[in-house]
């Protein structure tokens, strides 16, 4: 049986209960809405699962920041037998799917139940990993965000975030918008659904550039700061912790 803890409920000011509606609505077909709505998900994971794995030493203790149905959780643990993890997530429901999908390897994980702009966040963690969760939140909230996660790693230790990012250009961004779109529809989506899980969606968005967001974590104390792999307005970045 996974343990799992209960924090304080959400930040009203920061995850609107209309996002958290939208992440609510959504658990129980999770894994198959995401896959179309997100080109290239499983590829996207597992390479951040194998840049992990070609670090200097695997990671002991991995935290998962909004795990959702713990499809990433489900990769590092299986990548790295001797890891323990932590997965946090707002939505108890999703939390539920994590804790099944993850239940053989009870021994090494532990659930929390709280909003990552308010609770404290793990100490100790050699890995801090975020998968399409953290584009919902202000700047201001981003960053304190980094900052926890950037306290809680050991030094050496690594952040990766897999987000939906923000392009500078009006251009591009409304071209990436069309492609995404368009990608959906070839995976099979109704116009309604995109309208739904995309359209709707982008307006509950507070998506943040690549640029700037790889700025935070070079001035939060991060070294080899660097984008693992960009698509359209998706991007996957991280940084290491200095050792000083
Ligand atoms: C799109 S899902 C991604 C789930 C998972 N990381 C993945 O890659 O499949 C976003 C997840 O982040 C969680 N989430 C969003 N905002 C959060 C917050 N402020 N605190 C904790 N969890 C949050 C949602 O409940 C949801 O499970």
């Amino acid at each position: 049986m996974i343990q799992r803890n209960v924090y304080a409920a959400m930040d009203a000011a920061e995850l609107s209960s209309s996002v958290s509606d939208h992440f609510a609505h959504r658990w129980s077909d999770y894994d198959r809405q995401i896959r179309q709505a997100i080109p290239s998900y499983d590829f996207v994971l597992d390479l951040l699962v194998d840049i992990v794995r070609r670090g200097s030493s695997p990671p002991m203790s991995i935290v998962d920041a909004g795990i959702g149905t713990g499809q990433l959780a489900a990769r590092l643990l299986t990548a790295f037998p001797e890891a323990r993890l932590i997965g946090i997530d707002i939505v108890p429901d999703y939390l539920e799917l994590a804790a099944q999908r993850l239940e053989c390897y009870s021994q090494r994980v532990a659930l929390i139940e709280g909003d990552l702009a308010t609770l404290e966040l793990p100490d100790g963690a050699d890995l801090y990993v975020t998968s399409f969760a953290l584009h919902h939140m202000t700047d201001a909230t981003k960053q304190k965000v980094y900052r926890q996660m950037h306290a809680g790693l050991r030094a050496d230790g690594v952040i990766v975030n897999v987000d939906f990012v923000d392009s500078p250009s009006r251009y591009y961004s409304s071209l990436f918008d069309q492609m995404r779109i368009e990608l959906m529809r070839a995976e099979g989506m109704s116009v309604a659904e995109i309208d739904d899980r995309y359209v709707r969606h982008r307006q509950l968005e507070i998506p943040t550039s690549l640029v700037r967001q790889m700025g935070w974590l070079d001035s939060i104390g991060c070294c080899d700061v660097e984008c693992f792999w960009k698509y359209l307005n998706l991007a996957m970045f991280g940084g290491r912790k200095r050792s000083w």
